[in-house]
């Protein structure tokens, strides 16, 4: 879900629509807007997307203080009742909410019997009605918010518009983000900075359990508990470009484009060529902690955890380390045995992933140490770390994750290093991967560089109704992700097996109209890989391979040959043509690429 709002001398609507726009990739099933003035609040809402909202938009929704949401449904079906902004029974405040509200049963039986009407059934129209109900005691409208707030429990990020007040945004935020943004005599909101950075660079971040009062000429801030709180601005380092499609059709096309830039980034600064060796300032560990890790169990949804499982095999072959990845969604709920020999690591492209959270909370008040490896800086993931490391990937706007995904294995491979360096790998092998990690950006851009072969295999993938993907031990968690990336933007079935597994049942599935994608480096396991294509072909089974040079036909219609590096890195440049073939799949089957249906980029809800 996204919030935008504007309070200044400008019309406010088309400023927090084109915000909205931008936030569309993190909800998008339906979105709605409020202005408020002297004669009261004018509020429009519509099922679907951001241009479903602006061309039903009436003309008399004008001016400022504005806020506007886009959603993505949780309590209650996407539909016009069910769009935020949500307004109170007595018709005076105007609500837009991020997060989930855990004891919303409780509070709607209260409100129900006090007599209260519900128009929705979601969380956000019981917290409108709570500030309404705080209003009667409390004159002052942030008291209210404040009185509100403190009969809810679970997360929000949360803008109000109050009629009596019409040049006021009061904003409050706990465990869902919001940022304020400074211009000249004019302020903005919204929860991610995506949305505001064109108008201004200028930012505040809201922390957990902070409240904020906008006008036109400056905010004021306090906690929960009415202590106020001075607040320093910081300049955001985006450019509004980031966020612009530039010659781009798709983000996800465009972001897939940028990786050998993102590798950069996330090298830039941490090779030391003295001890052949990284330096991960932020991990809070000295050496003497580090040598003291008997295992690292790593944490994260959706892609992330599949970038874990690369970075697991990383960790276990550099550093020997017992290394292992896990669904944060399953470990939160599992009641986990905490080791406390263990180093536990949280991934996440946006910090704000509400399992991931939840699984690192639970860790942190069990006592464990937990590290973050992370795109954006400052989230709550970020936050609720002991140390870490920022991928600096730049925003990713196309909810299926390509940079990155591909960033943070680069991270895992430098803390591969990092961590082999102080137990027993040598300062030849450090070398030999600072090296490779080095040529990195430059060999991504040569697998890019084979982009028209890849169309053609995807239109040839496209037409099938099912496939299947294939790796073997590093190359797995490759295929595992490839699946996922087609799955997701192509919306077609895949399955990813371990290669050598298939002939332990889902060989029975292999025929003609079933395709292998088939991840096969040339590595130590080569020769294995092999005889697996073998085990296909004999099948009648279609094969595209991901190689390191072409395979001879009657093992492989089509290959994919992608450069050499060192065998610790090839998942990372085996991914690169996956994702290509995902887009390029889902652009001949004429799917929405970078919204798919369904799906939103951060799922701040269980
Ligand atoms: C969602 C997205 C996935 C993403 C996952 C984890 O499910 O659709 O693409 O991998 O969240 O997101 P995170 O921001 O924690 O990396």
């Amino acid at each position: 879900c996204g919030i935008v709002g504007y309070v200044g001398t400008r019309d406010g609507v088309p400023i927090v629509l084109e915000g909205l726009q931008r936030l569309e990739y993190r909800g998008y099933d339906s979105a709605g807007i409020a202005v408020a003035s002297k004669s009261g609040l004018k509020v429009h809402k519509a099922k679907g997307r951001i241009r479903d909202l602006q061309s039903t938009l009436p003309k008399r929704i004008k001016g400022t203080p504005t806020i506007g949401h886009t959603r993505w449904a949780t309590h209650g079906a996407p539909t016009d009742e069910n769009a935020h902004p949500h307004v109170d029974f007595s018709g005076r405040f105007a609500v837009v909410h991020n997060g989930i509200i855990e004891n919303a049963p409780h509070i709607k039986d209260r409100l129900v019997a006090d007599g209260i009407e519900l128009a929705s059934e979601t969380d956000t129209e019981l917290v409108a009605h709570l500030i309404g109900q705080a209003a009667v005691d409390h004159e002052d409208p942030v008291a209210a918010v404040r009185a509100a707030l403190r009969r809810v429990e679970g997360a929000y990020g949360l803008a109000v518009l109050d009629a009596q007040h019409p040049d006021r945004i009061i904003v409050a935020r706990l465990g869902s983000p919001i940022v304020l943004g400074l211009g000249d005599r004019e302020m903005y909101i919204a929860s991610d900075v995506g949305a505001i950075v064109r108008h201004t660079k200028q930012v505040v971040h809201l922390e957990d359990g902070e409240i904020a009062l906008l006008e036109p000429d400056g905010f004021t801030t306090s906690t929960l508990d009415a202590r106020p709180v001075q607040k320093v601005s910081e300049r955001v380092d985006f450019d509004a470009d980031d966020y612009d499609l530039g010659q781009y059709e798709h983000f996800l096309r465009k972001e897939i484009g940028e990786q050998p830039e993102a590798v950069e980034r996330t090298l830039s600064g941490r090779i030391d060529e003295r001890f052949s060796t990284v330096k991960l300032g932020g991990l809070n560990l000295e050496p003497h902690d580090l040598r003291a890790i008997k295992r690292v169990h790593i944490l994260g949804c959706g892609s992330a955890y599949y970038s874990g499982e690369v970075g697991a095999h990383l960790i276990e072959s550099l550093a020997r380390i017992p290394a292992s990845a896990e669904p944060a969604s399953e470990y939160r709920y599992r009641n986990p045995v905490i080791d406390p020999n263990g180093l536990y690591i949280a991934v996440s492209q946006s910090g704000e992933t509400a399992d991931t959270l939840a699984a690192v909370e639970e860790l942190t008040r069990k006592g464990a140490r937990v590290l973050g490896v992370i795109n954006q800086v400052g989230s709550a993931i970020a936050r609720a770390n002991n140390g870490g490391i920022y991928i600096h990937a730049g925003p990713e706007v196309s909810v299926a994750s390509s940079k990155s995904f591909t960033s943070t294995c680069v991270a895992f491979a430098m803390l591969a290093v990092h961590l082999g360096r102080i137990r027993d790998l040598s300062p030849a092998d450090g070398d030999r991967m600072i090296t490779a990690l080095r040529e990195l950006p430059a060999k991504i851009a040569a697998v890019l560089e084979q982009e028209e072969a890849i169309e053609e295999a995807a239109k040839w993938l496209a037409g099938f109704d099912n496939a299947m993907f294939i790796g073997r031990v590093r190359g797995y968690p490759i295929a595992r992700e490839g699946a996922q990336k087609i799955k997701e933007v192509a919306y077609m079935h895949a399955e990813a097996y371990q290669a050598a597994e298939l002939k332990h049942g889902p060989l029975a599935l292999i025929c003609p109209e079933m395709p292998v994608v088939a991840v096969v480096p040339d590595d130590e396991l080569g020769e294995k890989q092999r005889s697996t294509l073998h085990e296909i072909k004999a099948r009648g089974g279609p094969i595209l391979a991901i190689s390191h040079e072409k395979l001879p036909e009657e093992l492989a219609e089509r290959t994919i040959v992608v450069p050499r590096t060192e065998p610790e890195l090839d998942p990372i440049l085996l991914n690169i043509p996956l994702q290509l073939l995902a887009y390029h799949a889902a652009l001949a089957l004429d799917r929405d690429i970078d919204k798919p249906r369904n799906l939103a980029k951060s799922v701040t809800v269980e």
